[in-house]
């Protein structure tokens, strides 16, 4: 270990004082950051191997950092590793135990990086993991959507603007609109993991280093895609944790879109479906409840995952070049980010299996509003009035209906007559919900048979 990376016990020669405890616990990162041990190790296994190619270690100081390395994964794994708040990190800690088993060997590792790269690159190797890991989930998630919308694809519900009735939808269509930003999610991670996935390492501190590494050949072994080729921004740029955090508020958003409109749908003034029981939470006082609990967790922790992309993106405002320890705040953030947005799309996987849907009442709803109003509209058109003309003329007719209380549906033909005289019979076909939906047979809209298409392309997308 380099003897400036020793706390305070090796710095004696220049500090005149130790570290009080108090300052010690504000410092150190190994309580939350000992989660990068298998990164940590990885990196220090590539370093090593590259270093003993260009002959600064020999064969047998690299066989020893093996050994070694081995027995500490074993001993972390099994929960053996004695973590040291005093070794103030996860590297300092594994650095420390690789030089007590295998003596100088452990002590060469540090040759030509500093803990600067070193950890970069071990945060990034870390969350190119993470962001697999989700992409699956969003997968996951957008199979489970296709599901309910290809069994739900003839059942009408009222579509909504400011959440007043408008017109018909399927509620197919309706779930497929989630498949759309789900994909779109998984798109935009995989972006992201192209520039997280590129070497700080061989940065050192911020300038470089005098040994002869080859930077390209770690960042090979290490799977990553490139090496970052400016050192002072190797080991201060963390827009890769700031760009894998706004993309994961987009996914909470769209998560939280969603839960508040199950939330809507499964109270009594909507009734549109139920959740199943496992998903919700009885009250301690009003016998009657079941709450959609999840669904709400999951609104309020979008503010948590916002709130993470604030955190970082305001620790880098204003850090000048390069490394300054700001950046041990870029951990917490982004492994409760993580933790949140993994959670978050397993349990909602599960729980659209677990949705009842009822079909009447949704149907009800969608008579209710005179969701089939522009179809009229439209029908008019078709005998020849201007469309301004025909949404006044309808207009009239609604104003009858509602002072009937009745549906323009339930209107008889000799009323909707007085309306314009070019209304005939075949006006009860437009203006029933599924003649309505049939009606919308352009792409992307939600007649049943561009919605059955569309369930073919993801499935196809998604296959695999
Ligand atoms: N624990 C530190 C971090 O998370 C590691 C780098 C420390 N470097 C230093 N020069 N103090 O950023």
């Amino acid at each position: 270990m380099s003897q400036l990376d020793q706390k305070s016990e090796a710095w004696s020669a220049l500090f005149s004082e130790p570290m009080s405890d108090l300052v010690k616990r504000y410092t150190a990162s190994v309580f939350f950051d000992k989660r990068l041990w298998q990164a940590d190790i990885a990196g220090s296994l590539a370093h090593a191997a590259m270093l003993a190619k260009q002959g600064v270690i020999s064969a047998t100081d690299l066989a020893d950092i093996r050994r070694g390395m081995e027995q500490i994964r074993n001993e972390i794994a099994s929960g053996a590793f004695e973590w040291k708040l005093d070794l103030e990190d996860v590297h300092l800690n594994i650095e420390a135990r690789l030089t007590q088993l295998v003596g100088d060997a452990g002590k060469r590792l540090h040759t030509g990086r500093s803990r600067n790269d070193q950890v970069a690159t071990d945060v990034r190797l870390w969350l190119r993991g993470e962001i697999d890991l989700i992409a699956d989930l969003l997968v996951g998630l957008q199979k489970a959507l296709v599901g309910i919308a290809e069994k739900n694809v003839d059942v009408v519900l009222p579509g909504f603007t400011h959440l007043q009735v408008a017109q018909p939808v399927s509620f197919g269509h309706h779930m497929l609109a989630y498949v759309e930003m789900f994909a779109r999610d998984h798109e935009r991670m995989l972006d992201v993991r192209r520039r997280v996935n590129r070497l700080p390492l061989g940065a050192a501190a911020l300038a470089g280093t005098t040994y002869p590494l080859d930077r390209e050949s770690v960042a090979r072994e290490l799977g990553m895609e490139g090496v970052c080729q400016n050192s002072l921004d190797a080991v201060s740029d963390r827009d890769f944790a700031i760009e894998f955090a706004a993309a994961a508020s987009l996914v909470m958003v769209h998560v939280s879109r969603f839960s508040e409109e199950l939330i809507l749908w499964m109270s009594q003034n909507f009734g549109f479906i139920r959740i199943a029981d496992r998903f919700t939470t009885g009250s301690s006082i009003m016998p009657q409840k079941k709450n959609p609990d999840v669904p709400e967790l999951a609104r309020g922790k979008t503010g948590r995952v916002v709130g993470h992309l604030m955190g970082l993106i305001t620790l880098m405002k204003g850090q000048p070049l390069a490394y300054n320890k700001d950046n041990q705040e870029d951990k917490e953030p982004l492994f409760d980010t993580v933790d949140t947005l993994k959670d978050t799309l397993r349990i909602f996987a599960e729980m659209i299996d677990g949705i009842t849907v009822q079909p009447q009442a949704m149907e009800q709803a969608a008579l209710k509003g005179y969701a089939t109003a522009t179809d009229l509209a439209d029908y008019l058109v078709k005998k020849g009035l201007p469309f301004r003309d025909a949404h006044e003329t309808v207009a009239h007719a609604v104003k009858a209906a509602l002072s009937h209380n009745c549906d323009l549906s339930e209107l008889p033909l000799a009323v909707l007559q007085q309306f314009h005289p070019a209304i005939g019979k075949d006006v009860y076909d437009a203006l029933s919900l599924r003649g309505s939906l049939n009606a919308r047979n352009t792409l992307g809209g939600t007649a049943p048979a561009q919605v059955r298409a569309q369930i073919a392309r993801h499935k196809q997308r998604l296959a695999g």
